[in-house]
């Protein structure tokens, strides 16, 4: 990840992967788990893997046991698989969602701590140059009220802008805000006096190394952690399925068929299936 030639496959180097024929570095194929279809395995490579490192690894939070995670967009594209990976790994999530269906997905998943920011109506910024110390206190109040009293030792930041200066507020002191995205605005504005006083560090986080990478499809194959794949489109219907994403519309991952003629195909291991298909499903809007 630290080379200067490091580039992300399909965002960095090339425009996806919706092709009939894809160029790939031998070492950066990976088993497609045999359990799934191949919508359902496509479809976690990227956040499934980048959650791994801004969570599970050393090079990320590497959260431990008991401890509790604030997970921003809780059941979205990479939100969804760090709600897994804090409860898989008996860390506490505090699960940040805008609506009482992705509550809901949240508790079927397990999780016990929701805010549903938009019922909540937390407003963070007064205007666009202003931020409200006050909002960031309700915000850390309602945290503690849910957790009985305690503050969150990770939190994982994508908003951006809109939410980084109560992220590095409600983060206990010593602990660790992990972000990998600025989806509101890159600039982000935070007292820095709730850092470096509460000793808290702020961590980047980008995609995964091969390792990282490897052990999150791993996890998947395994059918310990499971895609939240909600809607599959045809190819022609590709910027619509970007376009659902982009207005907030959709849950977990969308998948696009490119070369699989129709879903469903693909599965080998129907016995490890059969187990997981709940989990499999949560997510599916039909
Ligand atoms: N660096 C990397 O390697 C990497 C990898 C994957 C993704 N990313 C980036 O990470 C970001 C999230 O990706 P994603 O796939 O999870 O997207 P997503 O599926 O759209 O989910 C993001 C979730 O964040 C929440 N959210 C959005 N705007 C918010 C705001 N202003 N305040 C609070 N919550 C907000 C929403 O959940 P609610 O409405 O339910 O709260 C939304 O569902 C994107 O910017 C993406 O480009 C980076």
């Amino acid at each position: 990840m630290m080379a200067t030639n490091q580039r992300i496959w399909g965002f960095e180097s090339n425009f996806g992967g919706l092709a009939e024929i894809a160029v790939v570095k031998a070492n950066q194929l990976m088993p497609k788990p045999a359990h799934l279809t191949w919508a359902e395995a496509a479809c976690n490579a990227l956040c499934n893997s980048t959650s791994y490192r801004m969570i599970v690894s050393r090079n990320g939070s590497h959260m431990t046991q008991g401890q509790a995670v604030l997970v921003w967009g809780a059941t979205g594209g990479i939100g969804a698989y760090a709600t897994q990976y804090a409860l898989a790994g008996g860390a506490i999530p505090v699960c940040v969602v805008s609506s009482e269906h992705k509550a809901q997905l949240c508790r079927s998943m397990g999780a016990e701590l929701i805010i549903n920011r938009a019922a909540e109506g937390y407003q963070f910024w007064k205007d666009e140059q202003t931020q409200d110390p006050k909002e960031w206190k309700r915000f850390g109040a309602r945290i503690r009220e849910l957790t009985g009293g305690e503050d969150v030792d990770i939190v994982f930041e994508h908003p951006g802008r809109e939410t980084f200066g109560a992220s590095v507020y409600v983060t206990r002191k010593g602990g660790t805000i992990v972000t990998c995205a600025s989806t509101s605005g890159y600039l982000h504005e935070y007292d820095n006096r709730y850092l470096w006083m509460s000793l808290k560090r702020i961590i980047g986080s980008h995609f995964a190394n091969y390792r990282e990478a490897w052990q999150a499809n791993r996890l998947i194959a395994k059918g310990m952690i499971h895609p939240t794949m909600s809607a599959v489109y045809p190819l022609q219907a590709t910027g619509q399925a970007a376009l659902d994403v982009h207005r907030n519309l959709h849950h977990g991952k969308v998948a696009v068929l490119c070369l699989a003629p129709r879903q469903g195909l693909g599965v080998r291991d129907h016995e490890l299936r059969e187990q997981h298909l709940t989990q499999i499903n949560r997510f599916r809007n039909e």
